[in-house]
């Protein structure tokens, strides 16, 4: 991927919530595409066949005193930019434009008028709708600027100096409701910068596969599986650059769904690759015991997990790389501008190693998002078993089971969440929702079952939609099907005697509960 010719867009990301999607389209149209924080600094893009600059949306206001800004110098880097809401706004502000501050933020529809239908707004069709979001207003347009569509409120809602190829849209091509955005986008792309939209699913591995073997080398890789969909596809794929000189472990911590070690060893040893199959429950056990605070747990699982691969590593020998499916959300929410963010959870395998690890990381999915690692799964031949599964956390049922992890509490859930599961499965809405899981909670309620009262545990359902894990909403799962569930659970889980169905989003919550 990072090979010289790979043509890339960069976004520079003020913050906006759309600055993913944004990057998303842009790949969808075959271009690939990387999000950096909106002062990263330009050195290194000379000789990384640049084609264009995207300068996305962000919540600030010129206006403000800390106002984000960019580097001037993409500017003059000889390469098109296109700044979206924000982004035009700091173009109109760096430039010289007039802008004044706006009392309230404006959002939502308005109708597009063309003002000069070429270049960016070539073919797009005049009074489509588009969806604004702007804070500030642009009163007067920079010196050497052309206005190349307006809105009814807005006279500026698409500007330009077609001379040093500088856009800017006031509204948000990259959302779906924006009917013409997608066309706005590949004119951009393809007519301003003159990509070729080479980017695609087998383009990546056929990269990929060279550049694993060219770094491994003859040294040996040692890969974690946890049978999710990352490290699977992560697998899958250095397997095909270097055969055996790849060994899969797949560690049975004791924090796994029912039947879930026995599926994906079956998987692996069909699929004919190095798989050992470690057996660290009560390590894992004993080290948790007692423990109830979250980040303590994650902390003792994340080091057990370096111990077990570290000394699978010697047993092996030669082994100079441990693979990891890390993915481009876990590595933009720790690098991306999003102000010094604080650590909500250390789960994201980025970061969330030891510094002193003896082993060198090597993780080929750290630019692709989710569905783009499906695809590439697809085209690999992994079994759609795996593919379509549910993110599972690393630390597993261990942030799922509330308080204390017990053998005892663990058999509940896993059986809770068994229910849950084939429920969805069966009507149609595992693969509907992006996650769904049991959670057990610390308390008891009190209830009756029969004439007996009863002092037994709670439940928790959590289904979420997402695209990426980084925003969710709670799955709207029809009543009935929960009602079903609900009193599956009771009737059938020894230990439990009340089921609650989580409501909120991320944020302000998150998926997981711990
Ligand atoms: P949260 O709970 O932060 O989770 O909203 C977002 C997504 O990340 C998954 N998750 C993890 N994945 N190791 C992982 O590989 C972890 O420690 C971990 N914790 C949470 C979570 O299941 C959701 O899909």
């Amino acid at each position: 991927m990072k090979s010289k010719s790979q043509e890339r867009i960069l976004i520079l990301d003020f913050g906006s919530q759309y600055t993913q999607l944004i990057a998303r389209r842009i790949r969808e149209l075959g271009v690939f595409c990387e999000i950096a924080p909106f002062n990263q600094d330009m050195s290194s893009y000379g000789d990384k066949n640049l084609k264009g600059v995207v300068l996305s949306g962000g919540p600030a206001s010129v206006f403000d005193k800390n106002a984000p800004f960019c580097k001037k110098g993409i500017f003059e880097m000889g390469v098109p930019v296109l700044g979206i809401c924000y982004g035009l706004q700091l173009i109109a502000k760096i430039f010289e434009g007039k802008l004044e501050k706006a009392k309230n933020r404006e959002y939502g529809r308005a109708v597009l008028k063309i003002d000069y239908a070429d270049m960016l707004l070539k073919d797009v069709k005049n009074s489509s709708v588009v969806w604004m979001s702007h804070g500030d207003n642009v009163i007067r347009v920079p010196k050497g600027y052309k206005i190349l569509a307006h809105t009814e409120d807005i006279p500026y809602a698409a500007m330009a100096n077609l001379k040093q190829r500088i856009f800017g849209l006031q509204f948000h091509p990259e959302v779906a409701h924006t009917q013409e955005g997608k066309k706005i986008l590949k004119n951009f792309l393809f007519t301003i910068c003159g990509c070729k939209g080479t980017w695609t699913p087998a383009s990546f591995i056929n990269s990929q596969i060279k550049e694993i073997k060219k770094k491994v080398g003859k040294d040996k890789v040692l890969c974690g599986l946890s049978g999710g969909v990352d490290s699977s596809v992560c697998a899958v794929l250095i397997n095909r650059a270097i055969g055996k000189q790849l060994n899969c472990i797949f560690v049975n911590n004791g924090l796994l769904r029912e039947g879930e070690a026995g599926e994906v060893v079956e998987t692996f040893k069909k699929l004919k690759m190095n798989l050992t199959f470690v057996d660290a429950k009560d390590k894992f056990l004993s080290a948790l015991k007692g423990i109830t605070d979250p980040e303590e747990k994650r902390r003792r699982i994340g080091k057990l997990f370096i111990q077990v691969f570290e000394v699978q590593a010697k047993k092996i020998g030669k082994t100079k790389f441990l693979a990891q499916g890390t993915l481009y959300p876990d590595v933009i929410e720790s690098t991306s501008s999003r102000g010094p963010s604080a650590t909500i959870k250390s789960h994201h395998n980025v970061g969330g190693l030891p510094a002193k690890m003896k082993l060198k990381l090597i993780e080929p999915l750290r630019e692709l998002f989710k569905d783009e690692v499906r695809e590439i799964g697809r085209k690999l031949d992994l079994p759609e078993k795996i593919i379509g599964r549910h993110p599972f956390p690393g630390p597993g049922l261990a942030v799922r089971v509330l308080g204390e992890v017990t053998e005892g509490r663990l058999s509940i859930l896993r059986k809770a969440d068994r229910i849950f599961i084939q429920n969805l499965k069966e009507s149609g809405f595992y693969n509907r929702v992006w996650q769904a899981f049991c959670v057990l909670l610390p308390i008891q309620t009190v209830g009756v079952m029969g004439d007996e009262r009863t002092y037994e545990n709670v439940v928790a359902l959590r289904a979420v939609t997402s695209l990426d894990g980084m925003t969710a909403d709670w799955a709207r799962l029809p009543y009935h099907l929960v009602e079903k569930i609900s009193n599956q659970i009771i009737n059938q889980v020894k230990g439990v005697n009340r089921v609650a169905y989580d409501v909120s989003s991320k944020p302000p919550s998150t998926i997981e509960w711990e």
